[in-house]
């Protein structure tokens, strides 16, 4: 595996490496601190980002090298040089890039024409970094993740995709409670049943259906960077009856935990009341960022520092 732009780049044993040393990582952050001494890693956001960016740069610095991160208006990819040239050019000088954009197929161009990894921080379909320290947090509380219940509940996003990769290649059973027109993509699904180790998964229009034995119940923004505002009031109508409120939390499976990728709008996807509640898990979800993006860059550097020419 070259690169990580979605979660099926991974074998379940992958996954699972990845896990192990993000728990590795969480209790011995300074490990490895020597792996990218002298080399540079390449953050290219043509989106905000505050969880992403900060934890893949300190990833870098934790594992000894040097993250450069720059936006478009600061590469010639803004006055219109290839994607193609770029990844070519880049590959020469950065043991790495990870890219958060719009479409998929800008991060795959990328991939393709790079000599270098390439790593997935958010495209409108995926989102794997995040997806990583979702089921590490859920395997820090359930103490393991075959055979557990994940209940995903609102719009599908980049982030329901990831979800339902990672829990294919887990075990785990998702449900995913969307209104009519808010549904994953039937290609995700597709590749997620194709891949599924034993959990089920279950797309439905009721949030009370999706919780019921969920171990954790997830949600996440009702409009995502780079759909049109204007969407706003429609998704809000839409939307409304899927926010997660006490009573859906109640109607999940006992001890069930809160989770979010965070940035979240309380009063929108969920209330206050359950994401500063006791069961929330978020900002552990959050941390767990950080040992989870110092373990992809391990696993794809450590494999070939030479870079190539
Ligand atoms: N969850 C997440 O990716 O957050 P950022 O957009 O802040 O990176
Ligand atoms: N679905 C959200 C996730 C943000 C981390 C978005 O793409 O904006």
């Amino acid at each position: 595996m070259k690169d990580l732009l979605r979660i099926v780049d991974l074998t379940p044993d992958d996954m699972t490496h990845l896990l192990d040393r993000a728990d590795h990582f969480q209790r011995h952050p300074l490990d490895s601190r020597e792996l990218l001494a002298g080399r540079t890693v390449l953050l290219y956001f043509t989106k905000p980002s505050t969880r992403t960016r900060i934890s893949s740069e300190t990833a870098v610095v934790r594992l000894g090298g040097t993250p450069l991160t720059v936006g478009p208006a600061e590469l010639q990819l803004g006055r219109g040089e290839t994607i193609a040239d770029t990844a070519h050019v880049v590959s020469s000088y950065a043991d790495a890039v990870v890219i958060r954009t719009f479409d998929d197929e800008e991060v795959r161009s990328f991939a393709r024409a790079a000599r270098v990894p390439v790593i997935n921080a958010l495209t409108d379909g995926h989102h794997p970094l995040q997806a990583l320290a979702d089921l590490m947090t859920l395997r820090e509380v359930a103490g393991d993740l075959p055979g557990r219940k994940i209940a995903y509940i609102g719009a599908a996003t980049n982030v329901t995709h990831s979800l339902m990769e990672a829990a294919a290649l887990a075990g785990l059973s998702i449900a995913v409670a969307t209104p009519a027109g808010y549904a994953p993509d039937p290609a995700v699904e597709a590749m997620a049943r194709k891949l599924s180790a034993g959990g089920e998964l279950l797309l439905t229009d009721d949030p009370y259906e999706a919780v019921e034995g969920a171990d954790a119940v997830y949600t996440d923004v009702w409009l995502s960077m780079g759909d049109p505002p204007e969407e706003k009031a429609a998704r809000v109508a839409a939307l409304t009856p899927y926010q997660v409120t006490a009573g859906l939390m109640a109607a999940a499976g006992p001890g069930a935990i809160f989770l979010h990728c965070l940035p979240a709008h309380r009063g929108e996807e969920v209330t206050a009341e359950v994401i500063d509640g006791p069961s929330s898990r978020v900002f552990r979800q959050a941390a767990n960022r950080l040992p989870i993006a110092q373990a992809v860059l391990e696993a794809l550097l450590a494999r070939d520092l030479a870079g190539a020419l």
